[in-house]
């Protein structure tokens, strides 16, 4: 039988606390809410009216299950008012020397039987639970922000903790709605050390000026289905506490460089820019604790006059290649009113490619998001040819043929003879640097990257790709295609993996070495990602997906261009690999797709 909890305190109410005792009192348990102070217990409440109010504004609680949550609250200043909680919750600041100070008087207030657990986010509970004479009841009980909303609970149990006390833990969260992942103690836990590597890389792109802070969010949100990018959700998470997470990651967790904190982090909150709760950070608020972003001097003009400022007028696209993404390309052009020539090796290629795209478009119309006649003129608008001389008149060449720099460079050589001056030359290339390519020709200026995602006609991001020698006005006319195109462009440099695979890829490979290390399970790790970030697949499931060889090609890539020793290809991928276990295309990559 596990423990009745009826009661439980909640020890520190900022962005944590608060929606945590929101998760108790919702459930029908009594909460005892303890700040330090009264003006901080009071914003403690205010934030707690303010989510409760929402909810009921929003038609999700009813204004009776509102006062009656509301009543289960009982606001107090200082430790003592815990003497007779079931457990206590402690969610203060993230510094150790503070958190062993209130489980020292925890300790000595609560109940001999009270369990005592710890929101950390990376500090070693069982260095709190010395600081008590009762470590075996001490346990990590870590929400995710926002707590009322995110599913995941990661229980973190120490060498000392009792299994009784973790049976009782993880039958709690059960009542709570949660989902538990129970793990052992080590910096970052499963969430925090796969998420906190790829947030510090971010801020070190926005540092360095590689790219904007709304191209790098836009990025992640609508090339990976992310729900919030990542200096948004740095914002959401709060600079301070986001900062002593990196700190204390770094330094227990083997020193990895990815983890010690970006410089602009520590500016940031020296000068008060917390995120969200101050009411700036990477973005500004409208106040203190909203999460409504109001423009600032950094926000960038995205009318379509200041989008076409400077950019060359272009009415017919040349798109080379045969493949998948060529296919999706010459359909999203042809669909947006361009004139499009396509050109492959030979007549029967382009027969393939145009069933291909008649295929889609027919998918289009089918699902009734085409109508008959707006297919028939996209289609109208295509000629298929086997010869690149056809390129002599576009005004933009798009080329997508196979991922290898040879073949490119003569590509683009040959354009560069057949291509009238002036036209804007793109590679969609994901991996090679633009920059070679652009040195294959005369006229390095007017060459750029467009990324498309696949599939491109579904995938709403394109990632523009400058190289050093790119013109201003082959910029200016990139970033207006794409958005003639309908398409969020982000402008970034020309550096292995550009935004979203530079992001992407070096946490996917941080969770298959977590799965080497035997820390955590492969389901256990796609849960935490999944419910605790909101990611919509885990590592595992988008690793399959995706492919091991592509993901070990691209790690290698990074690994090679950026010699970070953290982005060194997990040995476990490179096993995989050569055991032919790829994925899905396979039939087994970390999962066995045969029996499903
Ligand atoms: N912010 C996140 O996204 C997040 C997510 C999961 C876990 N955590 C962890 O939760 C904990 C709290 O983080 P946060 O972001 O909510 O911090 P926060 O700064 O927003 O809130 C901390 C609160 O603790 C109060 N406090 C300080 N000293 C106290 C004391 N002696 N007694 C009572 N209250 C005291 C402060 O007044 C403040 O309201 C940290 O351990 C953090 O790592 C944070």
């Amino acid at each position: 039988m596990a423990r009745e909890f009826t009661s439980v305190g909640v020890v520190g109410l900022g962005t944590m606390g608060a929606g945590i005792v929101e998760v108790f009192a919702r459930n029908g348990i009594d909460v005892v809410a303890v700040e330090i102070s009264a003006n901080a217990l009071e914003r403690g409440r205010t934030t707690l009216t303010g989510s409760t109010d929402r909810a009921v504004a929003k038609g999700k609680l009813a204004e009776a299950d509102r006062d009656a949550l509301l009543a289960r609250v009982d606001w107090q200043v200082g430790l003592d008012a815990l003497h007779s909680v079931d457990l206590v919750i402690e969610a203060v600041p993230e510094h150790l020397d503070l958190k062993q100070r209130i489980f020292a008087e925890l300790d000595r207030v609560c109940k001999p039987e009270a369990i005592l657990a710890t929101n950390t986010s990376s500090l070693s509970v069982t260095e709190i639970s010395v600081a008590t004479t009762r470590p075996n009841q001490v346990i990590g009980i870590h929400f995710f922000n926002p707590a009322p909303v995110m599913k995941l609970v990661e229980v973190v149990r120490t060498v000392v903790t009792s299994a009784d006390v973790v049976a009782d833990v993880e039958a709690l969260c059960e009542r709570l709605g949660k989902v538990d992942v129970t793990i052992s103690d080590r910096a970052g836990f499963i969430a925090n050390a796969l998420l906190f590597g790829y947030l510090n890389h971010a801020v070190s792109m926005f540092e360095s000026r590689y790219a904007t802070r709304e191209d790098i969010d836009a990025a992640m949100k609508l090339g990976c289905g992310l729900p919030m990018g990542p200096l948004a959700l740095m914002d959401l998470i709060g600079l301070d506490t986001a900062y002593e997470i990196l700190d204390t990651m770094y330094r227990r967790g083997g020193r990895d460089r990815r983890h010690a904190p970006v410089p602009l982090i520590k500016q940031m909150v020296t000068a008060g820019l917390l995120g969200r709760k101050s009411g700036r950070g990477f973005y500004t608020y409208e106040r203190p604790g909203s999460p409504v972003v109001v423009p600032d001097e950094h926000t960038p003009v995205s009318t379509g006059a200041a989008l076409a400022d400077g950019a060359r007028a272009i009415a017919k696209v040349g798109i080379v290649g045969s493949g998948t993404m060529a296919t999706g390309i010459i359909e999203v052009f042809a669909k947006a009113g361009y004139e499009v020539i396509s050109v492959t090796r030979g007549a029967e290629k382009s027969a393939k490619v145009c069933e291909a795209v008649k295929t889609s478009l027919n998918k289009g119309v089918v699902r009734g998001k085409l109508s008959e006649t707006d297919r028939d003129a996209a289609l109208g608008r295509v000629t298929w040819s086997a010869t690149l001389d056809h390129l002599a008149d576009v005004d933009l060449v798009v080329e997508a043929v196979v991922e290898e720099l040879s073949v490119k460079k003569a590509l683009f050589a040959s354009l560069d003879e057949i291509c009238k001056p002036g036209v804007v030359l793109a590679t969609t290339t994901s991996s090679l640097p633009v920059i070679d390519v652009a040195m294959a020709t005369q006229r390095p200026a007017d060459v750029i990257g467009l990324h498309f995602f696949n599939p491109a006609p579904i995938m709403p991001l394109v990632e523009i790709v400058q190289t050093i020698r790119t013109s201003a006005e082959t910029s200016a006319t990139a970033r207006a295609v794409c958005a003639a195109l309908g398409k969020t462009g982000v402008v970034c440099g020309d550096r292995s993996g550009f935004i979203v695979n530079a992001l992407l890829f070096p946490y996917l490979n941080d969770a298959v070495k977590m799965l080497e290390a035997s820390y955590s399970t492969a389901d256990d790790i796609d849960y935490a990602m999944k419910l605790g970030c909101g990611y919509p697949m885990g590592p595992f499931e988008l690793l399959d997906v995706v492919g091991l060889d592509v993901s070990l090609a691209i790690q290698r890539e990074l690994y090679l261009e950026l010699r970070e020793p953290g982005f060194a290809p997990a040995p476990l991928l490179e096993h995989l690999v050569t055991a032919g276990y790829l994925g899905r295309k396979s039939g087994r990559g970390f999962r066995d797709h045969t029996k499903r």
